[in-house]
């Protein structure tokens, strides 16, 4: 049966690289036989994080009623989870993290997903996404009790302007991530 793909896009340039090498991927789901959704955060009402952690207490539910809540269903219907991101100063951008902090309210339904890492940035090599790459093994992590895992990343190097990432291995890569899926 087919899987479902959520994929989480956290560059606010719709048409931008992320945005095309997310494309490929659920390309790549969709001949593969799953089912694939892209969501734009930027178009999305998602507050910062509290702190207050009533989520905790009240089975999950977070205090502040915004775009998340349409989230956390869709998160917790994937099977797969693809986290599409510039690298901004080195990690993912800041529509990706506010996001990815709401979902302390959701850890105990991280259960038995996959995720991708779906990058893009300006310099020329992994050695440049070394941070990014940690802070998403690290996020996956956190959900290693309920049995989650990383199923792979994918970066487009040296990619600045909108369209860029087109025709670079990136694309092909990203492909093959979604069929593998
Ligand atoms: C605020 C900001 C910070 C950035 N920091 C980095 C960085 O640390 N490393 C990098 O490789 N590229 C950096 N870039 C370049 C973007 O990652 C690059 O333009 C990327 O292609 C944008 O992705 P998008 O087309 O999906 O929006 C930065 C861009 C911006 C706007």
């Amino acid at each position: 049966m087919g899987k479902t793909v959520l994929v989480l896009m956290g560059s606010p340039r719709k048409g931008g690289n992320s945005d095309r090498l997310s494309d490929e991927f659920m390309r790549g789901a969709r001949e593969a036989g799953h089912e694939a959704e892209k969501i734009y955060l930027k178009d999305k009402v998602i507050g910062a994080c509290l702190g207050c952690l009533a989520c905790q207490g009240t089975g999950g539910r977070c205090v502040q009623n915004d775009d998340m809540d349409e989230l956390y269903e869709k998160i917790k219907a994937a099977d797969s989870v693809a986290l599409a991101s510039p690298v901004y100063f080195y990690t993912w951008n800041a529509l990706m993290k506010t996001a990815l902090d709401r979902t302390v309210a959701i850890v105990a339904d991280m259960t038995d997903k996959t995720f991708y890492l779906i990058g893009v940035g300006q310099a020329p090599s992994e050695r440049y996404m070394a941070t990014m790459i940690d802070c998403f093994r690290k996020y996956v992590g956190c959900f290693r009790a309920g049995d989650s895992r990383e199923g792979g990343y994918v970066f487009g190097y040296g990619v600045d302007k909108p369209g860029e990432v087109e025709g670079t291995p990136a694309m092909g890569l990203a492909y093959e991530m979604g069929k593998s899926v």
